[in-house]
């Protein structure tokens, strides 16, 4: 019976194993947590393709193991294979199928695109810069508020405005699904609305260079009125180095900004948990400062701040120059940057004398 009728076998074996394997597609959890209005219509329309492929996959294999089983050379046979010369139906119909099935695809891509690109009135802009090896944000209808961290209100409509200052990078929240590449020379947009409160990460999803992989920071997703603070809280950080938001602790807020403005994708720092090695390591620049500061005719404070607002100014044997951004004077305050001179010459003073 199995050999006389194969062909029915390998239908009901082919009907069982796409059920079994749309089964197992929509089992699998493929994504992270939805926590934007993009990722619910995203994630609908990859289930749809998983759901499509698996019959077509199926249906490939299927023809092909059955066309080894059926054809295969029977002992003894030295013989070549009739000449074929194609099939005009057969060729029609899986050039036609397929079209279909593509162009349905594509169409039902391009409305889901154009839904969740859609331009919402009352959008928060967020200009977002890619560096090498950090993103910053800057809020330009909150009085041009520079921030090293990414705080959306829930709820409210972003729109992103993605720009590089070098090389390409891909600013990605897997959570909000969407991304984009940062170009140079040309500002990418992306359009959402964050819906989950929570952290999520920032990532840079295009190889950029040493840093790539520290390239992720942390998107911070709040109310309304905890986002009003916030900008309030960053406005009065940029008037007294943060001192007052880390509870009047100079080092507390020093080690915010250090992590908060991504120098710990670079540096190593004990005090600040860091252990990145594309910069130097700092767990000794109080000494380094106060040898090299002297060498340049300024105090260790002079020194540090110095080579925070002109990394080419002084650079370290064994690190190349231009390598670490050099705007961090318009992206901190005056008294950012204070705080985290200070910051940096105690924790490593303290850390030199253990
Ligand atoms: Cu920036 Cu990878």
């Amino acid at each position: 019976m199995r050999n006389r009728r194969p062909a029915i076998w390998v239908g009901v074996l082919s009907i069982a194993a796409t059920l079994i394997g749309i089964a197992i597609v929509l089992a699998i959890d493929w994504f992270p947590t939805q926590a934007s209005s993009a990722a619910g219509d995203i994630d609908t329309l990859y289930d749809v393709l998983l759901i499509v492929s698996v019959p077509i996959f199926v249906l490939v294999m299927a023809v092909v193991l059955y066309s080894v089983y059926a054809f295969r050379v029977k002992p003894g046979d030295t013989s070549d294979g009739a000449p074929i010369h194609g099939n005009t139906r057969l060729e029609v119909i899986w050039v036609t199928i397929p079209l279909i099935i593509v162009s349905v695809l594509a169409a039902y891509g391009w409305i889901v695109l154009d839904d969740i690109e859609a331009k919402k009135a009352d959008a928060l802009v967020v200009n977002v810069t890619g560096q090498q090896f950090a993103w910053s944000f800057e809020y330009p209808e909150q009085g041009k508020l520079q921030s090293n961290q990414l705080v959306l209100p829930i709820d409210r409509p972003v729109h992103f405005k993605i720009d590089t200052k070098d090389v390409l990078h891909d600013f990605w929240v897997p959570e909000f699904r969407l991304k984009s590449d940062a170009v140079p020379g040309i500002t990418t947009d992306v359009r959402l609305t964050p819906t989950r409160l929570g952290s999520y990460p920032v990532v840079c999803a295009e190889l950029c260079g040493i840093g790539h992989s520290t390239m992720r920071q942390t998107v911070r997703v709040i109310s309304a009125a905890d986002f009003d603070a916030w900008v309030e809280e960053q406005r009065q950080g940029d008037e007294d180095g943060g001192v007052a938001a880390a509870g009047g602790d100079p080092l507390e807020a020093g080690r915010r900004i250090f992590t908060d403005t991504g120098c710990n994708a670079c540096h190593t720092l004990a005090d600040a948990g860091s252990t990145a090695t594309v910069g130097p390591e700092l767990d000794d620049l109080a000494a380094q400062a106060a040898k090299y500061g002297k060498q340049e005719g300024q105090t260790p404070a002079e020194y540090v701040k110095a080579s925070i607002e002109d990394p080419n100014a002084f650079v370290v044997s064994g690190f190349q120059k231009d390598l670490m951004p050099g705007d961090y004077s318009s992206q901190l305050s005056a008294a950012e940057i204070d705080t985290l001179v200070e910051y940096l010459l105690t924790v490593s003073k303290g850390k030199e004398a253990q």
